[in-house]
């Protein structure tokens, strides 16, 4: 469940850091800002903090600058081993995914960037559930991720990406499961959350959930 995305990250990995530097013309526009994006999501994180689908670890590598206590759980074994190669000296990359995660002891904050849409919608309201028992009062769900204002917004995306001659990119956004704002309110706000959305490139936007 939630990981039927992975064998993507197997051929992915090796060159996933030219993508997020936007060597890949079709994803530009979606990696637009990466950096800024990521130490964006790592300055509203605090405390211990569970980091899901980090990938090659430029958002842990983040996390860590600032003096966080970050635990990474990245499902793909090839994404891990980059990890564990650029940051092994300083923290684990653990097996693990959105919904299925060894932990003990309380959370402050989970974070992710460029990963929740792997989950169905269904599956997403599961993830809060399990959040929201970690998660003190005051405590943050930080997501960076494609996401859009409405259906009518996503449909317009995927039809540019058509007319551009973007075949993966229209693919990508037809296959996996990007959500609309108003769905992320309602699988958060009647779990105790309360949210807050900004837009920070075309297709990206950080949402802040709070648990009330
Ligand atoms: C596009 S990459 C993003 C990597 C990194 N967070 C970044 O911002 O560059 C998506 C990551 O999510 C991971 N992933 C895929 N399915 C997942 C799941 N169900 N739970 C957690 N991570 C998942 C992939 O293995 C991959 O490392």
């Amino acid at each position: 469940m939630g990981r039927e995305f992975l064998d993507l990250f197997q051929d992915w990995a090796d060159s996933y850091d030219d993508t997020v530097t936007g060597h890949d013309v079709e994803y530009q526009a979606v990696f637009e800002h990466y950096d800024a994006i990521l130490d964006a999501v790592a300055a509203r994180a605090k405390g211990r903090v569970v980091e899901f689908g980090p990938g090659t670890g430029n958002l842990t590598k983040k996390l860590l600058e600032n003096k966080l206590e970050v635990l990474p759980f990245e499902p793909s074994p090839e994404m891990r081993e980059i990890g564990m190669q650029k940051l092994g000296d300083q923290v684990t990359f653990r097996d693990g995914d959105f919904l299925d995660f060894d932990l003990v002891g309380a959370v402050d904050s989970f974070v992710s960037s460029y990963a929740f849409h792997h989950l169905t919608d269904e599956e997403k309201g599961k993830a809060f559930e399990i959040y929201g028992k970690y998660l003190p009062r005051g405590g943050k769900i930080v997501w960076a991720d494609t996401m859009f204002e409405s259906d009518r917004h996503y449909q317009a995306a995927i039809s540019a990406a058509i007319e551009k001659g973007y075949h993966n990119l229209a693919d990508d956004l037809k296959r996996e499961y990007y959500t609309t704002l108003d769905v992320f309110r309602s699988l958060l706000e009647p779990r105790g959350f309360t949210v807050t959305f900004d837009q920070v490139n075309a297709f990206v936007w950080i949402m802040e959930a709070t648990k009330q």
